[in-house]
């Protein structure tokens, strides 16, 4: 267990992904609830709270958001500053709608739209260079899990960030999502989400010194009920959230729990 000094180092971070979900109005309700909620409660040593909706969501999330301590952005960036690449998004547009955060390589993005890891790091670099944090996903399958690959597999994922972990380690969160327990109500329990933390951290700490202070968050069916006791690991440092990100009360007791 690490003292409190050793673990406030890193900051404390509750993600909301909302994937192809809601419509302007649930937006509208569920957004004005969280507002109402942190501007209660947040203050010195709060846990960082944001959400990451579809592109079209972003002029609105900025008009609800701008100003206030949530933070919010997109679920997928391109590897590409500008030109001809049909269907994409920079990261400088991302900026330019006062988004700060991006998720990268989450395991939904590397199943349907065939996505590398050696992809998701530039993705990554291409975030970090705008100026916005990439929350990089990583995760085994349940099939790599059962042949004893989990941690071979987060590792062969993690490889291609390297550099970019140990050159902007304050400017990069990780989200541990094992695959199986996406979407699935199968949580990984507390301590197969710890051990799996702690490896992560091994990981990073080969790095450099300066990636022990990189964020780790949970994802995989984070519910209320759970997450109490996923982010009082020593290893854990909040959650990446799905479903439950979609239900205000839900969203916000998981806040609180964080
Ligand atoms: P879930 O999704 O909480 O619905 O399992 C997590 C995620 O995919 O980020």
């Amino acid at each position: 267990m690490k003292c409190d000094s050793e673990m406030y180092k890193r900051n404390r971070w509750v993600i909301g992904n909302w994937k192809m979900n809601s419509s302007l109005v649930a937006n509208a309700t569920l957004l004005e609830a969280i507002v109402a909620a942190r501007d209660e409660s947040s203050g010195v040593g709060a846990s960082r709270v944001a959400v990451c909706a579809p592109f079209p969501y972003l002029t609105q999330l900025q008009r609800t958001l701008g100003g206030t301590a949530i933070a919010y952005g997109a679920q997928d960036v391109s590897e590409h500053t500008s030109g001809a690449y049909t269907g994409q998004v920079s990261a400088a547009m991302l900026g330019e709608f006062g988004a700060t955060i991006v998720l990268v390589g989450h395991s939904e993005r590397r199943l349907y739209n065939a996505e590398t890891s050696a992809l998701v790091a530039a993705k990554a670099a291409a975030a970090v260079a705008a100026g916005l944090t990439p929350v990089i996903c990583v995760g085994e399958t349940l099939a790599e899990r059962e042949s004893g690959l989990a941690e071979a597999t987060v590792a062969r994922q993690l490889a291609p960030c390297a550099a970019l972990m140990a050159s902007s380690p304050k400017n990069i969160v990780i989200a541990y999502e094992p695959v199986w327990a996406i979407g699935t109500g199968k949580t990984a329990s507390p301590a197969e989400a710890q051990a799996m933390h702690a490896f992560i951290r091994s990981e990073l700490a080969k790095l450099s010194a300066a990636a022990a202070d990189i964020s780790v968050l949970y994802g995989g069916s984070v519910k209320a009920a759970n997450a109490r006791e996923l982010f009082s690991q020593s290893d854990i440092d909040g959650g990446l959230i799905g479903g439950a990100s979609l239900i205000a009360e839900d969203f916000l007791a998981i806040v609180s729990a964080a």
